[in-house]
């Protein structure tokens, strides 16, 4: 039979709801946050004034910013018991996956309950991520048991302080600058040790039909808003490290992957770089991306909730009208 083409198929382009927390590839829009251009936020906010205006639906003002950050430090402490179990994941243990024991066993231990005190628990759960990821990373790599409630005024500080155990210069990163597919464009990016290199190695892994992580974009066709963004940071980053290589090299292959390909680098293609420049491990770069993320998606999940259906896409069925049944015996 003819395979036959659906329309939005893997759901792509079905509208399943409401929101009024971002834009994400609309025609004319860009990348919103409540309204806001990320640009804007990237340049102006901190992490923690855009995750109250996720969360809390308007911009702070100082006290409101005050009170939010004091109570998001207050809520860095992780129970003992989860501690326990941190410390029982082996060292070889993929990040994420320790981020999702870790946030599953702290759901044990501090039950939602009903949705009544949601913003607590998305303020807790945002909190805490960065405790687990950093609690675990350096007691299984370093033997270390750190302490999370540090004084770091903001989370990106206590984040970066945390993992390498010093307090970073360039300490916070402002704005909502995030990952995901980081991880491989930095497997990529990093055995290059020069632009020639780059450029030769790129063409020959197209060549073999390879995929180049950190290019295209599932919704964005021309380009990823937060690149140019994340760009601008991992330039600045490799400067202030003294270092621009990885940068260049990161460079390279986007200009070659425009001229081959006419493909863009999507956000996580500068932050292998911008991330690496920071002194964060390559395995850490997706939970840095979930740390970010935990705002927006407990944004979402209050959202749905107050507009509470069961989301259950159907399938278009293109199997044989009727089936007859036959005897073992006689097939
Ligand atoms: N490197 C090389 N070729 C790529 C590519 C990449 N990163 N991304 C897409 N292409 C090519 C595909 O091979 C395909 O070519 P074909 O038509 O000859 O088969 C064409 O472009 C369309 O690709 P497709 O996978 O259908 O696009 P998509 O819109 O469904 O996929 C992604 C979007 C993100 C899944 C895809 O671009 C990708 O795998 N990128 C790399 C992973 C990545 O960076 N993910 C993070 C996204 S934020």
């Amino acid at each position: 039979m003819a395979e036959k083409k659906l329309e939005g198929a893997g759901l792509r382009g079905q509208v399943a709801g409401h929101t009024a927390l971002s834009t994400v590839g609309k025609a004319g829009k860009g990348l919103t946050y409540r309204g806001y251009a990320i640009e804007e936020l990237a340049e102006k906010a901190t992490f923690e004034e855009v995750a109250y205006m996720l969360l809390y639906g308007h911009l702070p003002n100082q006290s409101e910013y005050d009170e939010y950050s004091a109570k998001l430090k207050s809520y860095r402490r992780l129970p003992d018991e989860l501690k326990e179990v941190l410390q029982r994941v082996p060292k070889s243990t993929h990040p994420m996956d320790v981020l999702r024991t870790g946030s599953s066993m702290l759901g044990n231990l501090e039950p939602e309950g009903d949705f009544s005190n949601q913003n607590e628990t998305a303020d807790r759960i945002l909190a805490a991520m960065p405790s687990i990821i950093t609690y675990w990373y350096r007691f299984s790599h370093q033997g270390e048991t750190i302490e999370t409630e540090t004084d770091h005024p903001t989370m990106g500080g206590q984040f970066l302080s945390l993992l390498t155990g010093e307090t970073g210069a360039i300490g916070t990163l402002r704005g909502p600058l995030h990952g995901g597919a980081n991880e491989a464009a930095m497997e990529t990016i990093e055995k290059f040790s020069s632009r020639e290199e780059a450029n030769q190695g790129i063409k020959k892994m197209l060549a073999n039909k390879e995929k180049i992580m950190g290019f295209g974009h599932a919704v964005y066709s021309n380009e990823d808003p937060r690149n140019k963004i994340v760009k601008a940071w991992a330039k600045k980053l490799g400067e202030l490290s003294g270092d621009s290589l990885l940068y260049e090299v990161s460079e390279e292959v986007e200009t070659v992957m425009t001229e081959e390909k006419d493909l863009f680098a999507n956000t996580d293609f500068y932050m292998a770089s911008a991330y690496h420049y920071l002194g964060i491990p390559t395995p850490i770069f997706t939970p840095l991306f979930v740390i970010g993320r935990t705002s927006g998606w407990t944004a979402n999940v209050m959202e749905q909730r107050a507009d509470n259906r069961i989301i259950r896409p159907s399938e278009e069925y293109t199997g044989p009208d009727k089936s007859e049944w036959v005897d073992m015996a006689d097939r």
